[in-house]
């Protein structure tokens, strides 16, 4: 298929009137031109293919990780709506980001990269490999390739000595947050674990996505009634635990026990845990049928990143939906209901400096709001906004939709032994043979960088 016209705005600025965004859900067409429309909007805010800008980033105040959330969403775009206007500015900003190691570690990220940066940008080529998205030409790195880089890496970083393993939030021991091991660094390896699992066929890989699973939940970040909590630091070994709990991390734990579930042929073990998350999620976020950002937006407190959070729920309650099909009853009509929501919110007509598609389809961040725009727009909101309309075009049990594997047609490229050392990358001027030379001022400095590191990781975004 190819693009879809997007002639509703255009007609409504002629006729003197400000559309808001109108969709019928019963019609995928609608579905679909709604979605171009909120698409359209978000991709304006994107600046990374202008002369002189660098493919892949965007604009401040938005973090690196969140444009790999982006690309991730409109792979996902592209497949659901078959809208080709995309593809050639995802998979430039895919490459472009690789880094010198084919691993989504650009040299420019190091000192804000956290696993879970890292993560998103993985996710959105696992999504690429599942989705048969245009393969990069030979000579490029592929997506396959690329997943299993971050996979092998984050292998590396598994870390027993505290807290009895686990990833911790940071990658380098300068960056803020080093020593606090968090739920959606773990999610990351959990979710990509699991789908490299059902991809490839490997046992490996579901070995480390029940370990992480196990870890997750002796050290209590997932608790019995699977409530799944931000994280703790490593100093008193992960004992004092934050509580906060954020829709991404329910999706993302979802969705990678959805996978497994149906990697092992329907098992009851995988069943229960999917069952015991979708049912705490939806008691938990929802309220009347609409998710809520529990720890932040009540109190209009969400920060950048936390206003992209609901958008990745609807994408993996989407995804589980498909792998865990007795899911679907339960999850899709709240993705339907959430979508038409959020779609009542795309009524905005802010000025240039803060939304550059449509007038009158600038989404909002609170969907509870129903038709009261909030004036809340950004990447997050309109990403979101997008990933909930978009969904609803999942069907059920529609198995030529499904995610491919490498024995179901599934045609990128893998290596299983992509990817780097962390030693490796550190930055020169930190260069191992200053830690050489005079070790005990290396664990001096350790030292103290911990307790800087348990001091202000919450700054870090
Ligand atoms: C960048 O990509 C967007 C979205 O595809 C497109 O609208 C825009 O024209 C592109 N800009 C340049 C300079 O190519
Ligand atoms: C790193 O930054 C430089 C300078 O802004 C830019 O030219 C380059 O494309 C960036 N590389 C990546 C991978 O973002
Ligand atoms: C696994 O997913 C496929 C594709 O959606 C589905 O057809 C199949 O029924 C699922 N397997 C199980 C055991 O639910
Ligand atoms: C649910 O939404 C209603 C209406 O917006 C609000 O009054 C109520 O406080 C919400 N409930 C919870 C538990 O947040
Ligand atoms: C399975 O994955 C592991 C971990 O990357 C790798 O070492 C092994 O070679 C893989 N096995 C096959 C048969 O590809």
């Amino acid at each position: 298929m190819g693009r879809i016209l997007r002639i509703a705005g255009a007609f409504g600025l002629l006729a003197g009137a400000v559309n808001s965004l109108q969709v019928d859900f019963s019609s995928d067409d609608s579905i679909k031109q709604a979605a171009s429309t909120v698409a359209y909007g978000l991709l304006k805010y994107y600046t990374g293919n202008n002369t002189g800008d660098t493919p892949g980033n965007l604009p401040d105040p938005y973090f690196w990780w969140e444009a790999g959330a982006m690309f991730g969403t409109m792979v996902d775009y592209w497949f659901y709506t078959g809208d080709e206007s995309y593809v050639d500015v995802t998979t430039q900003a895919m490459l472009h980001q690789v880094g010198d190691d084919n691993d989504y570690m650009p040299t420019n990220q190091t000192r804000t990269l956290g696993n879970d940066d890292q993560g998103f940008w993985a996710m959105a080529a696992m999504s690429a490999a599942e989705n048969n998205f245009p393969n990069p030409p030979a000579g490029q790195p592929q997506w396959l390739a690329l997943a299993q880089a971050v996979f092998n890496e984050y292998v590396d970083r598994w870390d027993p000595a505290t807290c009895g393993g686990g990833l911790r939030w940071q990658i380098f021991t300068f960056n803020n947050g080093f020593n606090y091991k968090n739920s959606i660094s773990n999610g990351c390896f959990f979710n990509i674990a699991a789908r490299l699992a059902r991809y490839t066929g490997n046992q490996t890989y579901a070995d480390w996505a029940e370990k992480v699973w196990d870890w997750m939940t002796e050290i209590q970040f997932i608790d019995a009634d699977f409530n799944i909590y931000d994280g703790a630091g490593v100093e008193d070994g992960c004992v004092t635990i934050s509580r906060p709990q954020w829709t991404y991390n329910a999706g993302i734990f979802l969705h990678g026990a959805a996978v497994m579930y149906n990697t092992t042929d329907g098992g009851a073990v995988w069943q229960q845990r999917v069952q015991g998350i979708m049912t705490r999620t939806v008691d938990h976020f929802f309220n009347n049928s609409i998710p809520v950002e529990l720890p932040c937006e009540p109190a209009n407190q969400c920060d950048v990143d936390q206003q992209s959070f609901k958008g990745y729920l609807m994408r993996w309650m989407a995804a589980s939906s498909q792998m865990a099909p007795f899911t679907f009853d339960t999850l899709m009509p709240l993705v339907q209901s959430s979508a038409a929501a959020a779609a009542l919110q795309c009524s905005g007509s802010p000025p240039a400096s803060e939304f550059r598609g449509d007038a009158g389809t600038a989404c909002g961040f609170k969907w509870t709001e129903q038709g009261n725009f909030d004036g809340l727009v950004g990447v997050g909101e309109q990403m979101s906004a997008l990933s909930a309309i978009q969904y609803t075009l999942v069907k059920k049990a529609e198995v030529s939709k499904a995610p491919v594997t490498a024995s179901t047609g599934g045609t990128s490229i893998g290596n299983v032994n992509a990817g780097a050392t962390t030693a490796s990358k550190l930055p020169s001027a930190r260069s191992v043979t200053t830690a050489e030379r005079v070790a005990a001022g290396f664990a001096t400095t350790a030292v103290l960088l911990s307790i800087l590191g348990g001091s202000f990781f919450v700054i870090k975004e």
